[in-house]
């Protein structure tokens, strides 16, 4: 059945309006967004659908397909809801959107999709953002792609409570088909990288949710100010990571501790990594783009340590598979997913030959997904 279709059985009528937003796999560029940084991600061929429509009063009442379960509310008194914290998401981007002037009118909606939950390729930015992308469209809101971007974090990271970077609601807004988008999430200026049709993104989902990756994320943050905090004690001028080169890490080695040096040495890599990556699939070499996101997984397991043991095993079955140009975890970590960049027409036997591997090596099962670079639920 489609959005449109359940939207007619639950609330007897046709909605006016519909919109997707897309999940998204980060090629390269891991932790570095909240550090100031760059990042490399594509939207997929993965969304959620919303269907809606106006009403004359202030409730909104919405329905997750995925959830099978409704939740109501008043525009006038918007509350974090404890029984349907799905709807959360949904009430952020509204109350924000109210608390900035933009006066909302009641409305009936239902959204659900295929972008798998907790795996990590941000199915709670395309709720964020297909929430803000329903209101535009809806009400026909005058207002900026990426001033929604930002409201769609906030509702993220003051109303929900979880503290991310801007990645990912900019790409659910943002991406092109095709094309990955380069990212300076300093002063949030980007452009589209074309992406060769010959090479496919594979995500591998691990089927592994960990508890520790919110509370872990919120240490690995701390971790990074800490370390711009020392480093600027040594009188350099520092604001964030994305400040610190590699010559001034080495300089502030002995007043950090070994694990904050580690930290920041991912971050400042990374960064590094990010803009060679860029580069280079712009000039078309495929095969270093994929040395360099190997080198980014490296990385994020050794210095970072934010893999797992479920994404290692991913990760070195993929490097041994013929027509495999990259792999590496993707996303937060502590599960999750990796994203491989394979050749073509080695696409399919690569999918099978991990979703082997893996089940041999940890008797678990991965799903694998061949995704193409798709469109943003608010792309200009
Ligand atoms: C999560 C966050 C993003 C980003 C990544 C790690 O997806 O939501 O903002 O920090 O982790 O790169």
């Amino acid at each position: 059945m489609t959005i449109e279709q359940t939207f007619q059985q639950i609330f007897d009528s046709r909605p006016e309006i519909l919109v997707r937003a897309p999940g998204r796999v980060n090629l390269i560029g891991e932790h570095t967004d909240y550090n100031d940084g760059f990042v490399l991600p594509a939207a997929i061929d993965r969304s959620i659908g919303f269907a809606g429509r106006k009403r004359a009063d202030r409730v909104v009442r919405v329905h997750s397909r995925d959830f099978d379960a409704s939740a109501e509310f008043s525009l006038d008194d918007i509350q974090k809801d404890g029984k349907n914290p799905w709807s959360n998401y949904i009430r952020g981007v509204s109350k924000y959107l109210e608390e900035d002037g933009h006066r909302l009118s009641g409305a009936d909606m239902v959204f659900g999709g295929d972008v798998p939950r907790e795996a990590g390729l941000s199915s709670s930015a395309a709720v964020e953002v297909g929430t803000a992308a329903l209101w535009k469209n809806l009400l026909h809101l005058d207002v900026d792609p990426v001033y929604l971007v930002k409201l769609s974090r906030k509702a993220e990271n003051q109303f929900v409570g979880v503290p991310c970077g801007i990645m990912d609601q900019f790409i659910c807004a943002l991406g092109r088909e095709n094309h990955a988008l380069f990212l300076d999430c300093r002063d949030l200026t980007y452009r589209h990288v074309p992406l060769r049709d010959d090479v496919k993104i594979v995500v591998c989902n691990s089927g592994v949710k960990r508890a520790l990756a919110q509370s872990e994320y919120e240490v690995r943050l701390n971790q990074c100010r800490q370390a711009v905090a020392q480093i600027a004690s040594t009188g350099l001028a520092v604001k964030s990571l994305r400040d610190v080169t590699p010559a001034d890490l080495e300089a502030a080695r002995s007043i950090l501790s070994g694990i904050l040096f580690r930290r920041a040495r991912h971050i400042v890599t990374e960064n590094h990594r990010v803009v060679e990556a860029v580069k280079v699939l712009e000039s078309g070499d495929l095969e270093c783009f994929g040395r360099l996101m190997n080198a980014s997984h490296e990385s994020l397991r050794d210095d970072y340590e934010v893999s797992s043991k479920e994404l290692d095993v991913l990760v070195e079955l993929a490097w041994k598979q013929p027509g495999v140009l990259g792999a590496r975890m993707t996303g937060a970590g502590f599960g999750g997913c990796t994203v491989n960049l394979v050749r073509q027409e080695a696409a399919e036997a690569f999918a099978e030959a991990v979703r082997r591997g893996y089940q041999n090596a940890l008797g678990l099962k991965a799903e694998i997904y061949i995704c193409k670079a798709s469109q943003g639920a608010l792309s200009i």
